[in-house]
């Protein structure tokens, strides 16, 4: 059976059948999706692929900067053709649990510009009810502690500022992140999205609903490909 690292790799470079030449292409972040921009990157330089790069995180940026993809600002271009994207859970009506790297905010944006959203992902990923991954919120710092909170009480469990070292993680927009543990207990991404977005402390969480249109999906029976019936593609 293939190990974790070699699913990734699959999926990542199976989801680039999506992408054609002269396409606006959003770049997730992640170590799944890393596979999708390094192959994107070879098939610039040996097959003639002609695209251009909005990616979602300053790491991203970096690792599609060295693998040669050109990059564009979202203010230079109207929209995107298509992003792909990892994950951290997903549901059987294809809503995520987004930002275990902390990047949800530009991941949101990018894809909420994007006429077509790919993820990508190993089937550890798959869930029938999202919240096992705890679920991540960025919180502006001024009054973080207060954030928490409000968010603890209104989902009723232990919420905490992501650590890294003696400091917390601090976000590419300068922004904290809380982990919201909530258990597998988010039936209504909707709702709870809705919820949490009414906080004035919270920047954006990282529930992407009705946004995802296919899920490349490895496991150990190979990759498969499975297109949401109410999505665009
Ligand atoms: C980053 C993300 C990632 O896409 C998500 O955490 C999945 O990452 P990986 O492919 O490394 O499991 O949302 O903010």
């Amino acid at each position: 059976m293939a190990d974790v690292e070699e699913l990734k790799r699959l999926a990542g470079i199976e989801a680039c059948k999506f992408v054609k030449s002269g396409m606006k292409v959003g770049l997730g972040t992640g170590s799944t999706v890393k596979h999708t921009v390094i192959e994107l990157g070879r098939r610039m330089a040996e097959e003639g692929l002609e695209i251009v790069g909005v990616p979602t995180s300053l790491a991203t940026e970096k690792l599609a900067t060295e693998v040669g993809i050109p990059l564009v600002v979202l203010s230079e271009i109207n929209g995107l053709d298509i992003v792909i994207d990892g994950a951290d859970e997903y549901d059987s009506k294809f809503q995520l649990i987004k930002g275990g790297g902390a990047a949800l905010l530009r991941e949101k944006i990018v894809a909420q510009e994007s006429s077509a959203m790919v993820v990508v992902a190993d089937d550890r990923k798959k869930v029938s009810t999202l919240g096992a991954f705890p679920l991540p919120i960025e919180v502006t710092p001024f009054s973080h502690e207060a954030t928490v909170r409000t968010l603890s009480r209104l989902l009723d469990c232990r919420v905490n500022i992501r650590m890294a070292g003696d400091g917390p993680v601090i976000t590419d927009n300068g922004n904290m992140i809380a982990d919201a543990h909530t258990g597998p207990t988010i039936s209504d991404p909707e709702s709870t999205e809705s919820d949490i977005l009414l906080i004035a402390g919270v920047v954006q969480v990282g529930l992407f609903n009705n946004m995802c249109d296919a899920v490349v999906l490895a496991g150990s029976n190979g990759v498969e490909t499975v297109i949401n019936p109410n999505g665009r593609l």
